[in-house]
């Protein structure tokens, strides 16, 4: 079964990045030269997605403006010889259809993939979190959808945390014997932001999910949980009810994008792998 639609929410305030946000929404922020949100839409495109819903609150319209198809910026593109930027937007454009479903108040994660109900239509779908920049040979999504054909149900992303960077995470409970094969683990529970003390694993939820439709069932009977938020795994957590739940240890590397070190991080080590900006990266680090 194939994977239509995947769910950005993008809809929050970007606190951590004011003064920026006042009039740029933080997806906007760029590592290197494209947008954090450029780089989690290719990954959809990659993984076989063809629809695309960015959750968006008031204000955001930016976002929207950003995968706007322009006549005007191609054409700009192919006369300063940049046909290679001009060819991926172009393809993002042909082959992926955008929605902007709205969230109207900052209920929680939980709260804004709801709110992408309708644009879901029914089917099973992937939620990307545009914070978390996965990098790797395969996208992470591409890897999920393998281990999902073979185990159908709810599938988070997750990577090994320190504890004392845990409480920050939601955090998987494996199943006795739930070791499906070296990457994949069935869950017997999952909780937000668990005290360090009593997470039940080192296992940290990452922002790539695979979600069956009755999530939304769940998410809408979920109640504000951890920070008084609904919360995105407590609907997953509910959801066990109907569907089993795994987690899936992704083989890439993370650039978390949700600070602005963080992000300063990715636009350096991004800088440093690519042929075009490497070598002038280099020369600047021999003088620090
Ligand atoms: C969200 C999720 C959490 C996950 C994290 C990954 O938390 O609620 O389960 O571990 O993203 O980045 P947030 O970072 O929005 O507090």
């Amino acid at each position: 079964m194939r994977i239509h639609t995947a769910v950005i929410p993008a809809a929050g305030l970007g606190t951590r990045f004011l003064p920026f946000t006042k009039a740029v929404p933080k997806e906007l922020a760029p590592v290197v030269d494209r947008p954090t949100i450029h780089y989690v839409v290719q990954e959809a495109l990659a993984s076989g997605m063809d629809h695309i819903a960015i959750v968006v609150s008031p204000g955001k319209e930016a976002l929207q403006e950003y995968f706007k198809p322009s006549a005007a910026i191609d054409h700009l593109l192919r006369t300063r010889a940049m046909d290679a930027v001009a060819h991926e937007l172009q393809e993002m454009n042909e082959r992926l259809t955008f929605s902007y479903p709205v969230q109207e108040r900052q209920l929680g994660l939980g709260h804004a993939v709801l709110c992408a109900r309708e644009a879901v239509g029914g089917e099973p779908f992937a939620v990307i979190l545009p914070d978390d920049l996965l990098v790797g040979d395969e996208p992470v999504l591409a890897q999920m959808l393998r281990a999902w054909q073979r185990s159908p149900g709810n599938f988070v992303a997750v990577e090994e945390v320190p504890k004392s960077r845990i409480s920050a995470y939601g955090v998987v409970e494996l199943a006795p014997n739930g070791e499906i094969d070296s990457r994949t683990y069935r869950l017997q529970g999952v909780v937000e932001k668990p005290p360090a003390d009593t997470a039940p694993s080192n296992l940290g939820i990452v922002g790539r999910y695979i979600l069956m439709p009755e999530v939304f069932d769940s998410l809408a009977e979920t109640r504000p949980g951890a920070i008084g938020e609904i919360q995105l795994t407590d609907g997953i957590a509910r959801c066990m009810a109907y569907h089993p739940l795994y987690a899936y240890r992704y083989q890439a590397v993370r650039y978390d994008c949700g600070t602005p070190l963080g992000l300063l991080r990715a636009s350096l080590e991004m800088a440093l792998a690519r042929p075009d900006t490497a070598a002038e990266v280099r020369e600047w680090r021999k003088g620090t």
